[in-house]
């Protein structure tokens, strides 16, 4: 290895995140992240799809966006019009959906096509953790809004509209992940969707839907998406293949009428997104989707009943928690005395890792003995012998265990 003896720091750019830690692997029970589960990815469907589009198709890799333009490969577009349509009500063409490298960078164009430094954003209070950390690079004022068991509370909507327009402020987006909330997988009602698209208009603010968990509702059943709902435009959609097929794929994409559309493909300087995957998911999905995402949430919902019987068996009644509707997370509460920041260190000592509730809140006070556990990438027999290992970490440094007073 060559020894540098070049000053980089004294070069780099003004304003940079602190530095990424180092990967060191996975630990050996891993509840965090958004990860699927191994045993899910349509590994003989993938490979056939594969096989079949570059045999078919593949001389086309020699042009950039496979020729079919900056927007991505045209039958994952076409196919995904579909699929909004059936599923989420949302009546849009190829032309009205932008593929990116996972929905994240969805997010990113989004954000960089509406905010500035001293904007405000309007979330859930509970809230993805790459999304909150995106808003605070940028230097948004974020407002969180309570959740209860049906999502977003509306009232705390409609008093945080009031008191920042009383206050001069006119935030610019509401980023919502309506149907299964991460991570407190709540799916909001239709009725609350027309409260907030009511509000929305009223305040002449933007919706900025995050869709990405919606194919995994336990009933395969979803309410119509909020961008599906406005009769007055004014909400941008994004979702994601890796939640219903496999995350490493980094496929997501943007749905928005050409006014945003063509802003966005202004700020798109990447010379398009992966189009193997594209390729692959669309040969694969055009035939397998609808057979493939039940089978996918049958075991997820597998996984969380061994969850649920693990924290009961190791914690008791010392754990509180709404049954999430979908999705690949569990939202807990443990006693107060547990700060969930510290248990974090001291269960990864131990060989676990969870998510500790203040990284995906805005609410420290609220998040603080909470913590999110990911069901989908472990094994049942990981989750009992993860559990068991957590709840010992617990006892032995916050006293609580499943036999201790309330
Ligand atoms: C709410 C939400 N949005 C977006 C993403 C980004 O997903 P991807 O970039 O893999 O599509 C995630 C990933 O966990 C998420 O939880």
């Amino acid at each position: 290895m060559i020894v540098s003896t070049f000053d980089y720091a004294r070069l780099f750019g003004p304003g940079l995140p602190p530095p990424a830690a180092r990967w060191n692997g996975r630990v050996k029970f891993d509840f965090t992240g958004g990860n699927n589960d191994p045993e899910r990815v349509p590994l003989e469907g993938l490979i056939a799809a594969t096989e079949s589009v570059l045999r078919r198709e593949g001389r086309r890799l020699a042009i950039y966006g496979v020729d079919n333009g900056p927007q991505g490969y045209r039958p994952l577009r076409d196919f995904l019009a579909g699929k909004l349509a059936a599923d989420a009500g949302i009546s849009c063409t190829a032309d009205d959906i932008l593929l990116t490298s996972g929905s994240n960078h969805g997010l990113d164009l989004v954000n960089a096509t509406f905010l500035a430094r001293g904007d405000t954003v309007i979330t859930e209070e509970d809230c993805y953790q790459s999304a909150l950390n995106r808003f605070n690079r940028i230097g948004i004022d974020v407002v969180g809004i309570p959740l209860d068991a049906y999502g977003m509370r509306m009232d705390g909507l409609a008093n945080a509209l009031k008191d920042l327009k009383r206050r001069g402020v006119a935030p610019k987006y509401i980023y919502t992940i309506p149907t299964v909330q991460n991570p407190t997988a709540t799916v909001l009602p239709p009725e609350r969707r027309e409260e907030m698209l009511r509000l929305a208009h009223a305040h002449g603010v933007l919706i900025f839907e995050d869709d990405c968990y919606a194919d995994l509702t336990w009933s395969g059943r979803r309410p119509p998406a909020i961008y599906a709902m406005s009769r007055r435009g004014g909400v941008v959609h994004v979702g994601s293949f890796s939640k219903s097929i496999a995350p490493a794929l980094r496929v997501g994409y943007v749905v928005a009428p050409w006014e945003v559309m063509s802003r966005m493909l202004a700020l798109k300087t990447d010379a398009g997104s992966g189009a193997l995957e594209q390729m692959v998911l669309a040969e694969y999905c055009i035939r397998n989707f609808a057979k493939h995402v039940p089978d996918l949430r049958h075991g997820l919902r597998a996984k969380l009943d061994t969850l649920i019987e693990a924290l009961r068996e190791h914690f008791g009644d010392m754990v509180e928690f709404d049954v999430p509707q979908g999705g690949i997370f569990l939202w807990v509460k443990l006693p107060d005395a547990v700060d969930t920041m510290k248990l974090y260190e001291s269960a990864l000592a131990k060989g676990v890792a969870i998510n500790p509730g203040q990284q995906w809140s805005v609410n420290k006070a609220h998040s603080r003995s909470r913590l999110r556990l990911c069901f989908a990438s472990v094994s049942h027999e990981e989750i009992h012998e993860g559990i068991a290992a957590l709840a010992e970490v617990c006892r032995r440094d916050f006293g609580v265990s499943k036999d201790s007073a309330p």
